[in-house]
């Protein structure tokens, strides 16, 4: 275990904001974890994973544990499917290639999602059809009070559309420390519905696509439309796609006939932010370093030096044009700091 004061957080953090960290403690294995938990001066910390949820609005007083855990495992096989266990400080894109190189299955779809295995569960990622729920086995955790071990079946997630039990009632209590994954290493359940994919394989002639195909499928539509964060901050779709009721959806439908959407259930219809945000005019507008971006108008980037506030006040901004243009309330799907 280390413990750096003064430290910068800008390559911590897919945003690349320059916060600071009065305390910053990186703790490679569950012993230092609790170690680290037990230390007398300090009683409550900041969690930080793969920072690629995250806007950070301020610097960090309160100490920052940073969860470094590595290791990727098979824990048990039968002759269709594995059991991985990966470590939560793991890269989640580096753990989709292994697993492609190994030839097990399932987590194609999820290719080139920022950050890391351990907060994967948190808000369920998800992308082209697939969830994380879909691989899911179980969790570890260190309750954060007790230091005792927890484990989360797939039932006591709750996962949900970018959501669990972890956003909610386990808010802040637990530290994921290791993922195991449920994956096929015979027969591959392709999912290759999604419009995007489809056309993609197509446009590439392959009819009977392997694991490998829909995973590079995936990370060429990705780098076509989201911005890579090494180059340009951002923390992927910045709000959540909204959920409206039926009733509403068709007042929006007598005015935009085109509006994408996705039905939920008999009730509910899911409208892409995206879309409600480009129709407001901010697609790929600047402000400052803070700004839209211009393939894809859910992600809000920072071009070099724009401060977390100035990205919120920015989102703020496109809250309200949405509210006033569509009477629909988009919710940010980052955590902001
Ligand atoms: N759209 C627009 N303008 C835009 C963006 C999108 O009109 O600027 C329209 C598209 O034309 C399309 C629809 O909105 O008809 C949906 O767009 P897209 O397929 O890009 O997906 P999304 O709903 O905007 C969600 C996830 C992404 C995920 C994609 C693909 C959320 C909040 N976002 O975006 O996740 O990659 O689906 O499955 O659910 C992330 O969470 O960081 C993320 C990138």
């Amino acid at each position: 275990m280390t413990i750096q004061h003064n430290v910068s957080l800008k390559e911590f953090n897919t945003f690349g904001i320059d916060a600071k960290a009065k305390y910053f403690i990186s703790v490679s294995n569950k012993q230092e974890l609790i170690e680290a938990l037990q230390l007398p001066q300090f009683s409550e910390y900041f969690v930080l994973g793969g920072g690629s949820n995250m806007l950070l609005t301020r610097d960090l007083e309160i100490p920052v544990l940073h969860i470094n855990f590595k290791g990727k495992e098979p824990v048990f096989a039968s002759s269709d499917f594995v059991g991985v266990e990966i470590q939560a400080g793991e890269n989640w894109h580096e753990f989709v290639l292994w697993c492609i190189e190994k030839n097990y299955g399932g987590v194609e779809n999820l290719s080139l999602i920022p950050g890391n295995v351990g907060t994967s569960p948190i808000q369920n990622i998800g992308a082209y059809g697939v969830e994380l729920k879909d691989v899911f086995s179980h969790c570890t955790a260190i309750d954060i009070e007790t230091q005792e071990e927890k484990t989360f079946t797939l039932e006591d997630c709750k996962f949900g559309y970018r959501n669990s039990i972890f956003k909610n009632e386990a808010k802040g209590k637990y530290i994921i420390t290791s993922v195991v994954f449920k994956l096929t290493s015979s027969v591959h359940k392709l999912n290759t519905s999604y419009g995007a994919i489809q056309q993609e394989l197509e446009s590439n002639n392959i009819t009977n696509p392997t694991i490998k195909d829909v995973s590079d499928a995936v990370i060429a539509i990705r780098q076509r439309k989201l911005p890579d964060p090494k180059e340009i901050g951002n923390s992927g779709s910045f709000f959540k796609n909204p959920i409206i009721s039926k009733a509403e959806f068709d007042i929006l439908l007598q005015k935009h006939e085109k509006v994408p959407h996705y039905v939920v259930s008999d009730t509910e219809i899911k409208v892409p932010a995206g879309w409600l945000i480009e129709q407001c005019g901010f697609k790929g507008k600047r402000f400052g370093d803070a700004g839209v971006h211009k393939n894809q108008a859910l992600v809000l980037v920072n071009y070099d030096n724009a401060t977390g506030a100035e990205i919120l006040a920015l989102s703020k901004k496109i809250q309200k044009t949405v509210l006033e243009k569509f009477h629909i309330t988009i919710e940010a799907e980052v955590n902001v700091i």
